[in-house]
């Protein structure tokens, strides 16, 4: 049975609380990662009522002096969490009465755990955003770095996963620079709905005591303060649209995974993921897996859980804070630590990717991908399209049954398909030619590639 008198709240209770719900309703094995931010919020919070009066300027100090001891305690690991004080805020202020003596019972004038955990998470959150933003670029520029190297590496462009036409390595690498840029983009939009502060809004309905809470804002970096007070205490949208833009993130993330494993693949042979991020295999001796990606892969599923898992908790909950708050923690952690770990481990990754040049020039040339090629060539020479695709169509047919290339045919094999077919043909049959003939923004053509690095290095900047 737990010490009943500890407990801040512990005043209009005669009997101690059951052991099991004491274990079942307690926090902090998962919210005192959040004591960097809690001790952060609290002495901006001192601050604010020593500026407006409610505490003398001594009190003030001996309080964000003691704040600042206990954050040392627990960078040094010197301080024991206790579940009978059910979480971080209950933990740090207990402590902090122990330390400093009545003084420190002055702490939670004029706030509550109410606008304390919806302002600790938000500074959570926000912290965690920008180192996000840091990996996120990291992964960027070694994208950049990889389609700079590979910018005239010709392989083949799929599409429905059969080969379509032939592309640069540079401009498949710059496809997902672009999708983790719009990535970035809404992390950075999340961000402003995440800097704004909660704290003054106390239980619910703001607090009798004459706060200044634009001065606490600015002690906290806050770009605004929430408007209201019930509307702040309660929602957490700002967690749930993180998640939906780390859902993105993961999505896109899977996505890249799904190519790394098939290119891996010795049926693919596009590339060598490094022995660094590869594990074997304990029967097989020849196995060198692609467990990094894979993992990303599977982890993008419990990410999407998460995106549900808080969606579903807020859409019962009636104004105002509710104890179901304390379920958004976990799932938001959680995405917090896999996205973070993902974007690291991929970043780490690029440098260490080699690529198969040859295998992939050749599997380009296999696949008839200059076929859309000759079709728009005989259209340049005035036939109709769709005479075009019928005249290529049958010409791949043939190359099918013979083994050869469009570009492996002699012009009188061509010319038995269309007499309009000329010497001049040979020059668009190449992969050479057919990457560069995409010569526009948005193409595939390596010089627009080179071109296209350097707006994507601005950007980045
Ligand atoms: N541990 C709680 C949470 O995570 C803190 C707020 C508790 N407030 C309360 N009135 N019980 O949401």
């Amino acid at each position: 049975m737990s010490e009943q008198k500890d407990k801040p709240w512990a005043g209009r209770f005669t009997e101690p609380t059951d052991a099991f719900v004491e274990a079942f309703t307690a926090s902090v094995g998962f919210d005192q990662r959040m004591y960097k931010q809690d001790i952060m919020g609290s002495i901006a919070h001192a601050s604010m009522l020593a500026e407006v009066g409610v505490l003398t300027k001594q009190e003030c100090e001996t309080i964000i002096n003691g704040l600042e001891d206990i954050q040392s305690d627990i960078e040094q690991g010197n301080f024991a969490w206790s579940t009978e004080l059910e979480d971080v805020h209950m933990n740090i202020e207990a402590r902090l009465t122990d330390r400093i003596g009545d003084v420190g019972k002055k702490l939670h004038t004029g706030r509550s755990r109410n606008d304390q955990v919806a302002t600790d998470i938000r500074l959570y959150l926000r912290e965690q955003i920008d180192i996000l933003q840091a990996e996120l670029k990291r992964l960027q520029e070694g994208l950049l770095q990889l389609a700079e190297q590979e910018v005239d590496t010709i392989m083949p462009g799929f599409t429905h996963l059969q080969t379509a036409q032939p592309v640069t390595l540079g401009h498949h690498m710059l496809a997902w620079f672009e999708m983790l840029q719009r990535d970035s983009e809404r992390l950075q939009d999340c961000r402003k709905r995440v800097n704004v502060m909660p704290l003054g809004s106390a239980a619910l309905a703001g607090t009798t005591y004459p706060i200044d809470r634009e001065f606490t804002a600015r002690e906290l970096g806050f770009d605004a303060v929430c408007e209201n007070s019930l509307d702040a205490v309660s929602d957490r949208d700002f967690a749930i649209e993180f998640t939906s833009a780390a859902s993105l993130i993961m999505m896109h993330m899977s996505r890249f995974s799904e190519e790394l494993i098939l290119w891996s693949s010795a049926q693919f042979n596009f590339v060598d993921l490094g022995d660094k991020f590869c594990t074997g295999s304990s029967i097989m001796p020849q196995k060198k897996n692609p467990d990094v990606p894979e993992l990303v892969r599977g982890k993008t599923g419990r990410i999407f859980g998460h995106l549900t898992s808080l969606l579903t908790l807020m859409k019962g909950q009636p104004l105002a804070y509710n104890k179901d708050n304390q379920e958004d923690k976990e799932p938001l952690f959680d995405t917090i630590d896999n996205l973070r770990g993902c974007l690291r481990l991929y970043a780490d990754m690029m440098p260490q990717i080699i690529v198969k040049r040859e295998a992939m020039y050749k599997a380009a040339k296999s696949g008839f991908s200059t076929a859309t090629d000759l079709a728009d060539y005989l259209v340049r020479k005035g036939v109709p399209f769709r005479d075009a695709h019928e005249i290529v169509g049958k010409s791949v047919r043939y190359g099918i049954d013979t083994g050869k290339d469009l570009s492996e045919m002699s012009l009188e094999e061509l010319q038995g398909f269309s007499n309009t077919i000329e010497q001049d043909v040979f020059e668009i049959l190449t992969l050479e030619g057919s990457v560069a003939a995409r010569n526009h923004i948005g193409g595939t053509a390596p010089q627009q590639v080179r071109e296209a690095i350097k707006r994507a290095r601005q950007r980045l900047a």
